[in-house]
């Protein structure tokens, strides 16, 4: 059971400020019944009505977890390994989108909603997503260029990217590239590297869209507020 503004805003009809306001005026009704009181628990077997409209996405949830390293990306382990939904207090049953490895660290969605999560891990989907590499040696201009046009791995060239050299340590002779990415294949920027003769050594992902972890520590996380997760759709469906 969940309070009625909790749930109005997770749908992402409106925020939860906003959804006391519309209770507030009598413009919420729970089994047909209008209700004033702001406090009143609902759960997934009431029909919600908020200014005539029925609720869709009811009791949807969505968080934003800054992945630590040596957690893996699933919602159960059968070796009994820490996983990502763990680290998430929720009381609804929850899973991510999409994957990051065992020892890939940053950006990660985790949602019960199904749709969404379809819509931006479909191959053909927009959604950016920035990693951080540091990779070992010296990278130049001509291999950033190949990786950019697109490199062959597992017998399948990869979507024109960008990518940007950082920085180069000469100390520890590694480099620091960005790398940004639409396509979501398995151990993706591992192996683009791997195929010009690169191998990663630290691997983190910055940005999904338009949401960034620099406010998380690592293993924080938030919950994704209606406007993100409708731009979210927005920009998944483009
Ligand atoms: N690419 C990788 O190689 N690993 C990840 O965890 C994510 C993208």
């Amino acid at each position: 059971m969940d309070r009625i503004q909790k749930v109005i805003a997770n749908s992402g009809y409106c925020s939860r400020r906003k959804a006391e306001e519309l209770i507030s005026k009598g413009l919420v009704k729970v089994n047909g019944n209008t209700i004033y009181e702001l406090g009143t628990k609902v759960d997934s077997s009431d029909t919600i009505e908020v200014e005539g409209h029925a609720l869709k996405n009811q009791n949807k949830v969505y968080y934003l977890l800054n992945k630590p390293r040596g957690v893996i990306t699933s919602s159960s382990d059968d070796k009994g390994r820490k996983t990502v939904v763990d680290l998430i207090d929720s009381n609804v049953r929850i899973y991510p989108v999409g994957r990051l490895d065992y020892d890939t660290t940053g950006a990660l969605i985790l949602t019960n909603d199904g749709e969404l999560a379809n819509l931006i891990m479909h191959p053909k989907s927009n959604i950016n997503k920035v990693y951080i590499a540091k990779i070992g040696g010296l990278i130049g201009k001509a291999e950033i260029n190949k990786l950019q046009r697109g490199v062959i791995i597992d017998n399948i060239k990869t979507s024109p990217c960008k990518a940007r050299i950082k920085n180069y340590d000469k100390k520890t002779d590694t480099s620091i590239v960005e790398l940004t990415i639409h396509e979501g294949r398995n151990h993706q920027v591992k192996k683009m590297f791997e195929s010009i003769g690169y191998k990663v050594l630290k691997l983190k992902r910055e940005k999904i869209a338009f949401l960034d972890i620099s406010n998380l520590n690592s293993g924080e996380y938030r919950i994704l507020n209606p406007k993100e997760v409708k731009k979210l759709y927005n920009e998944a469906k483009n």
